[in-house]
């Protein structure tokens, strides 16, 4: 049959289109891990990738007939998508996998859930519609995350012919914590996953969370035999981050925080504390930066001498959880700002405008980078900082990050939760002497690459095959 023989599918594809004033679209990559790890793959692989659009300017480019060779963009309806993308996957599931619940945050499981989950569902068979439509006898496809769980076992009933694999980029959560969706909801997200061939993670500790809630929602033997589990740590791109963060417009974004940072009372340049996050509550960016502050009181030496270079992208604007998170980022950086900063210190330099070449800049610069995320599927910035830091950069890290697998030995790891014990490993970050630094930043440089994007993505083709 005609048709694709590897597809992958995702709510967000590798592009996006803006629509200006004038009605022009220009194209941008989307963010976050998921897409920095499938772009490497390229059209070249004759893939066809299955994606969602996702705002105005896509749903324009659809309908003008613009796109790029091998995406196929679903021009779902707009309320639809809203309600399988806001309402269930990034509210419900998204809250689930990285334990967000917490008082006064709390699921709400009535009429509305099940009219968006219902939404949700027509969502997922769509793409399940287009895959079967796109795919060739006996093709590969590869699933994608926590807003498709119910793609495998709709192609499968549409498309027996498949090899199908899904893959999980969030943490998985503990059965006595996933438990709290409704028995049938629960149930369906596990089989859905389970219509596979194979269910993939980012670790162990997110591969052995889905098998214990497969014995405890599904009881019996949890997974079945049909489907197997695997484990791939999708790693940085060396070669790609190296030669991007040489170009020019990160040089020139370097020069611009250089000056922000400025230089400390005695002539030397300041340190800089580094983190780049999309913002959102799971990245834990307001406990940095109270661990900042009480760096700051616990240790008045570091005081002119160091600035936070925070940069807080916006992320899932749609829903007001993820804005007021936003904006308490905001108030407390301005809080740190005015209460200890001076004429010619800024403690921190906050930024909110998404920037791939400021990432970089801030990245090749730091001499410490905070990754403290409550909870995260891998966490690529951790990956991505010692590829590309010029002298060497401390790591700290979260023990909660699913790169804390690979990275742990020669990261300082902290308890996300702790404020207190992140200020004392900023300034065991701060205080590392070059040598050392240098030597953990090649270390981990070795570990974070060990399986890059196309590798990674042709790891998970290979083990579809067996
Ligand atoms: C996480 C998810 C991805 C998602 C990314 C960005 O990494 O696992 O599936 O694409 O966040 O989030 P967004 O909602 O903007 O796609």
């Amino acid at each position: 049959a005609n048709g694709a023989h590897v597809l992958v599918a995702s709510n967000r594809g590798p592009v996006s289109y803006a629509l200006d004033e004038s009605g022009e679209l220009t194209a941008r990559r989307g963010g976050g891990g998921l897409v920095s790890g499938l772009s490497a793959i390229g059209p070249e692989a004759g893939a066809v990738w299955v994606c969602s659009a996702l705002g105005d300017g896509d749903r324009e480019a659809v309908r003008r007939g613009v796109g790029e060779p091998g995406v196929r963009m679903l021009d779902i309806d707009a309320a639809t998508h809203a309600d399988a993308y806001n309402g269930i996957a990034n509210s419900v599931l998204w809250f689930v996998h990285h334990m967000l619940y917490q008082t006064p945050l709390e699921p709400v499981f009535d009429a509305g859930f099940r009219r968006q989950w219902a939404s949700y569902e027509a969502y997922n068979r769509a793409f399940a519609e287009a895959l079967a439509e796109e795919a060739a006898r006996g093709a590969a496809v590869l699933v994608q995350d926590y807003h498709l769980v119910l793609v495998p076992r709709m192609l499968r009933e549409l498309r027996p012919d498949l090899r199908i694999g899904h893959f999980s980029h969030t943490p998985w959560a503990p059965p006595e914590y996933f438990r709290m969706l409704p028995d049938d909801i629960a149930a369906q997200v596990l089989r859905g996953i389970l219509g596979a061939d194979r269910a993939a993670f980012l670790t162990q500790r997110w591969a052995d969370a889905f098998t214990d809630c497969c014995q405890a929602v599904l009881g019996g033997p949890g997974v079945p035999s049909g489907t197997r589990i695997g484990v791939h740590g999708l790693g940085a791109d060396a070669d790609f981050l190296r030669r991007r963060a040489h170009e020019a417009d990160v040089d020139e974004r370097m020069g611009s925080l250089r000056e922000q940072i400025g230089t400390a009372p005695d002539g030397s340049p300041r340190r800089s504390i580094v983190r780049v996050d999309r913002t959102e509550l799971s990245k834990n960016i307001v406990r940095g930066l109270l661990a900042y502050e009480q760096l700051l009181e616990d240790r008045p030496s570091w005081r002119e001498r160091v600035v936070h270079v925070a940069l807080a992208y916006p992320s899932r604007q749609d829903l007001k959880v993820y804005r007021d998170y936003m904006d308490e980022v905001q108030r407390v950086a301005s809080a740190i700002n005015s209460r200890y900063g001076t004429a010619d210190w800024t403690p921190v330099v906050l930024h909110l405008k998404d920037d791939f070449a400021r990432s970089l800049a801030a990245y090749r610069l730091g001499d410490v980078a905070l990754v403290n995320p409550i909870r995260d599927g891998m966490n690529l910035v951790a990956k991505e900082v010692p590829v590309v830091s010029d002298e060497g950069c401390v790591l700290v890290l979260s023990r909660e990050a699913g790169a804390y697998e690979e990275l742990g030995e020669d990261a300082v790891v902290v308890n996300p939760y702790d404020i207190g014990g992140t200020a004392r490993a900023l300034h065991e970050g701060l205080s590392m002497a070059r040598g050392e630094r240098a030597e953990r930043t090649k270390r981990l440089a070795a570990a974070a690459t060990a399986l890059p994007p196309t590798q990674w993505f042709l790891a998970q083709l290979r083990a579809l095959d067996d």
